[in-house]
């Protein structure tokens, strides 16, 4: 099984939106998954629960991926709770984790097959993303930046810079996650964009977001 997790201590960066969406594109290119929200805000959490009750007919399986809490005191249990879900037939568990460096998130990293660091191209998100970084790379995991919520004004360079300035620290995901209504909206069905709007531009960026991921974490399985 293999355990990618969202992580950055920059809060609204996009962890828990690019995790249901990672989650469902993966779904339907036949992982079977199972998604859990270590951020005791619970966004993730009641995502599932919307899910839960949509319309059939929006979402014809409400009850996968299964999306589950996992709480702060259990944290020493995690390696086991994963080899659980993997026992169970599990090959993808996707983990989302609070915007802060606390003992939960750091379990969660060191339990990984492969780490996405979501940030916004803006200089406050860069300066901000290096404690994140020294984190990672104290656990030893292979990680990627997903760089999200870049401008869809043609021509604005706020993206290449930022990638630019990143590419000294870490790998860069593929392709740029653009600011797009779909993800925003796809969230509040209980949907992944790839199941909201499938002929989207949101959802071919999540489709080759995961392509790209599920190519990386391969390798390091
Ligand atoms: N690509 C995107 N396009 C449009 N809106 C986005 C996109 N990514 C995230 N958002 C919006 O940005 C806000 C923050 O996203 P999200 O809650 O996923 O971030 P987070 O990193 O999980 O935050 P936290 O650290 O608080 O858990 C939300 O309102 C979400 O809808
Ligand atoms: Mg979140």
């Amino acid at each position: 099984m293999r355990t990618i997790t969202l992580v950055t201590q920059k809060g609204g960066a996009g962890k828990t939106t690019l995790a249901t969406s990672l989650a469902i594109a993966a779904q339907q290119a036949g992982e079977t998954v199972a998604a859990f929200d270590l951020d005791p805000q619970g966004s993730l959490v009641e995502w599932g629960r919307m899910r839960r009750k949509a319309e059939p007919s929006a979402v014809p399986q409400p009850h996968l991926p299964v999306v589950e809490r996992f709480p702060p005191d259990r944290v020493g249990q995690m390696r086991k709770m994963l080899d659980s879900v993997a026992g169970k037939g599990v090959t993808l568990a996707i983990l989302d984790t609070a915007g802060a460096d606390n003992p939960t998130t750091r379990a969660a990293m060191d339990a990984s097959t492969y780490c996405l660091v979501p940030i916004r191209p803006t200089r406050l998100d860069l300066l901000a993303v290096r404690a994140t970084v020294q984190a990672i790379m104290h656990s030893g995991k292979p990680f990627a930046f997903v760089l999200n919520q870049c401008s869809t004004i043609p021509r604005n360079s706020r993206a290449n810079d930022t990638a630019t300035g990143l590419a000294s620290i870490g790998f860069m995901a593929e392709p740029l996650i653009l600011l797009r209504n779909d993800y925003q909206d796809a969230f509040a069905a209980g949907q992944g964009v790839t199941e909201y709007a499938p002929d989207g531009k949101a959802a071919e960026e999540v489709r080759q977001l995961w392509k790209w991921v599920s190519t990386q974490s391969e390798t390091k399985v």
